[in-house]
């Protein structure tokens, strides 16, 4: 039996849209030219997959309803050359674009400061493994809280890609794998031992990191633990405080570079440079990503009468960035591990001493597509309506 909401009471044509009352009392609104444009059928083919040969110049904005009629939990559409479409009852309550529907598709992340502490967001590789919906709900948290902590992942680099399906397909960027130890050559940070702040990571390439997957090999014995923020959070104190700061780096691009000589890259020698707003906004309005590196802020192309607004905006942005307030500290053993998304947290390091053999943890990346990808397929299985959320597309937003 379909759910009340995924069940059709009526359909009538009503000022010329298709409108449909369903069973938990919701009223949506179709018009002809979107019925007509998403027909399945055989010979107009289907958009989840886009093998179609329906063509918008065949379709006229103007185009009608002859009639319309509820058969079993679909609707059937007959259009005036006689054409006919089927829809069926549950896929257009997903995609009905009433402002209600619109915004309940729409996830809202849960923001968070230090006192998450209490209550982290954790999952299991081994379950992951073993259920589907255990893999889940570890992706739902990292959608909802931007990570979350794996309590068993392998303390073995041979094992790696165990860490990395979780998330999704693995994404080859020049790094590879990559394993931040302390190294004799130092042109990467993270192979430091220094504390590192708060940072997203490569925000010198046009598509940033998605998702990152630690995995820690050999802890620090004497520090080197994980630090995580949100950065939505620190924006939205931003904007609370400081809204003209807030909407000059939502629109004001700051360059950000990488020279990488080659060593951190088997030698491959790269150099990259975006020019993009550190702060992104969704179509309503809402931040749906950040870029903020402070190390790799390069010379500011703006106009001269900006320079000093854009960096004052920084500054009191980086002061909340690395408020103790924000922060999440996290001392991760050997074999735990984070996934967390790098278009929306910041990630660093406390300090420690160089010892014998050295930390070790390995960093590896799947693109936020990719990552949604996966959600999806299992969302497909276990909680079908789900599959059709909204989901936020990081700095591509
Ligand atoms: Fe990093
Ligand atoms: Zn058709």
């Amino acid at each position: 039996m379909p759910s009340a909401r995924n069940s059709i009471r009526s359909a009538a044509i009503e000022n010329g849209l298709l409108t449909a009352i369903w069973e938990d009392g919701h009223q949506s609104r179709f018009h002809p030219i979107w019925l007509r444009h998403q027909c399945w059928c055989p010979e107009c083919g289907t958009p989840e997959t886009g093998v179609r040969s329906i063509r918008l110049h065949h379709i006229d904005e103007g185009i009608s309803i002859e009639s319309a009629a509820v058969e079993g939990n679909s609707v059937q559409v007959i259009w005036p050359d006689g054409h006919r479409s089927e829809y069926a009852a549950r896929w257009l309550r997903n995609h009905c674009y009433s402002d209600a529907e619109r915004a309940r598709r729409r996830v809202q992340p849960v923001l968070w400061d230090s006192t998450l502490r209490t209550d982290l967001p954790v999952g299991s590789l081994a379950e992951a493994e073993a259920d589907p919906a255990a893999r889940l709900k570890i992706l739902e948290k990292v959608r909802d809280y931007g990570f979350c902590k794996i309590v068993d992942a392998p303390a073995g680099k041979a094992e790696s890609q165990r860490m990395i399906r979780l998330a999704g397909a693995q994404r080859q960027t020049h790094y590879g794998t990559y394993t931040l130890k302390k190294k004799a050559t130092v042109t990467n940070v993270g192979d430091t031992t220094g504390p590192l702040d708060p940072h997203v990571d490569e925000p010198y390439r046009y598509a940033a990191i998605g998702i990152t997957v630690f995995q820690v090999l050999r802890p620090s014995s004497n520090g080197g633990a994980s630090t995580l923020v949100d950065g939505f959070e620190a924006v939205r104190r931003l904007k609370q405080q400081w809204p003209e700061d807030f909407s000059l780096l939502c629109n004001t691009p700051v360059t950000c570079q990488r020279f990488d000589p080659g060593d951190n890259s088997h030698g491959n020698m790269r150099w990259y440079k975006s020019h993009l707003p550190v702060i992104r906004l969704d179509d309503r309005g809402e931040v749906c990503g950040v870029r903020m590196n402070e190390r790799q802020i390069s010379p500011l192309d703006v106009p001269g009468d900006q320079v000093v607004p854009v960096y004052r905006a920084l500054k009191r942005l980086f002061e909340l960035l690395y408020s103790d307030d924000l922060r999440l500290t996290l001392d991760l053993k050997a074999g735990e591990g984070l996934l967390f998304d790098n278009q929306r947290l910041l990630h660093g390091r406390t300090g420690f001493a160089p010892e014998t053999p050295p930390r070790a943890v390995l960093t590896s990346s799947v693109d936020l597509d990719d990552f949604h990808s996966s959600m999806r397929l299992l969302q497909r299985e276990l909680d079908p309506d789900a599959m059709h959320l909204v989901l936020q597309q990081g700095m591509a937003g």
